[in-house]
């Protein structure tokens, strides 16, 4: 596996590829982001990772600092997985300058749900997935659904610019107790970790009642944010939305996802279930 330290560097290597597949990363690798890349070797010759802690996507009190940063055990998970190329700049070779220069997605994503939560976090996905699309030029790119806002989002931003990258949804991969692969969840104490499944199941019970035909969302998301408070939890949001475009959904959506996030102790966790 070759690793680009530079822009230069992972430019000249990317002139020589052929059709190549991306997997961007902020690394601590798990079973999640490897599936991301079984599936990019799936679409294309040559599969490009790329592992960077982007500060413009941390707000102020994040964990920005403390983000899990295991350089050399990623290393040996993407080259077995097969990767050739891994992009790992650090922050200097990113922003060499103070970046000025900003992508700012729709409100409709910058200011709902995760954007809600996350003053400014989406601008700062958006700029620096811009910024790797324009040093890798993959022609496909691998999103998790566990980051179903994320991906929407990157979808948004790439039809509106006219961007020549196909993007490809991959599904959330689990703990054996339901639990979303996150690099977030290694914050987790012992007792958190076995309280930790309650947010899927959470959403699971809301996902059943829709697919029952239950349609008071109100009621059901009020119950979740309710179950997940009573048992210690400060959630952010539970919220049955529009698979498509996560609007609020009306007698004609068809597809329909139940989103929700919340604190357990100093641990921010996310899931979400397409129903
Ligand atoms: P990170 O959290 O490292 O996630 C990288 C990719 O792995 C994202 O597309 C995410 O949705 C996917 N992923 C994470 N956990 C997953 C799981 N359990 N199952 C399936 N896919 C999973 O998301 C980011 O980094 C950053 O915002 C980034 C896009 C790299 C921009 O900085």
């Amino acid at each position: 596996m070759q690793i680009h330290d530079t822009i230069d560097s992972m430019r000249t290597a990317r002139a020589a590829l052929s059709r190549v597949a991306f997997v961007p990363t902020m690394g601590n690798l798990h079973d999640g982001h490897l599936m991301l890349v079984h599936e990019a070797a799936a679409h294309a010759d040559t599969v490009v990772a790329s592992i960077f802690v982007n500060r413009l996507q941390f707000g102020g009190g994040e964990d920005f600092d403390r983000y899990p940063r295991t350089f050399d055990s990623d290393c040996d998970k993407l080259r077995e997985a097969g990767v050739t190329h891994l992009f790992a700049p650090d922050e200097s070779v990113m922003y060499p300058q103070p970046q000025t220069y900003h992508v700012d997605p729709a409100p409709a994503h910058a200011d709902d749900l995760e954007g809600a939560a996350r003053a400014g976090h989406f601008r700062g996905v958006a700029t620096v997935v811009l910024k790797l699309f324009s040093i890798v030029q993959p022609d496909a790119a691998m999103f998790g659904k566990k980051d179903y806002q994320q991906l929407l989002m990157i979808s948004a931003m790439v039809r509106q610019f006219a961007l020549p990258i196909r993007i490809v949804a991959c599904e959330t991969v689990r703990a054996a107790d339901g639990l979303a692969l996150s690099s977030r969840n290694g914050y987790l104490s012992k007792r958190e970790r076995a309280e930790a499944p309650r947010l899927y199941r959470s959403l699971l019970r809301v996902a059943e009642a829709v697919r029952h035909g239950e349609r008071r969302f109100a009621t059901l998301e009020a119950d979740a944010i309710d179950a997940l408070t009573g048992a210690g939890w400060m959630p952010d949001y539970v919220s049955v939305r529009n698979a498509d475009d996560l609007g609020p959904p009306t007698e004609a959506t068809r597809r329909l996802v139940v989103l929700g996030a919340a604190r357990l102790g100093q641990t921010r966790l996310l899931d979400n279930i397409e129903i």
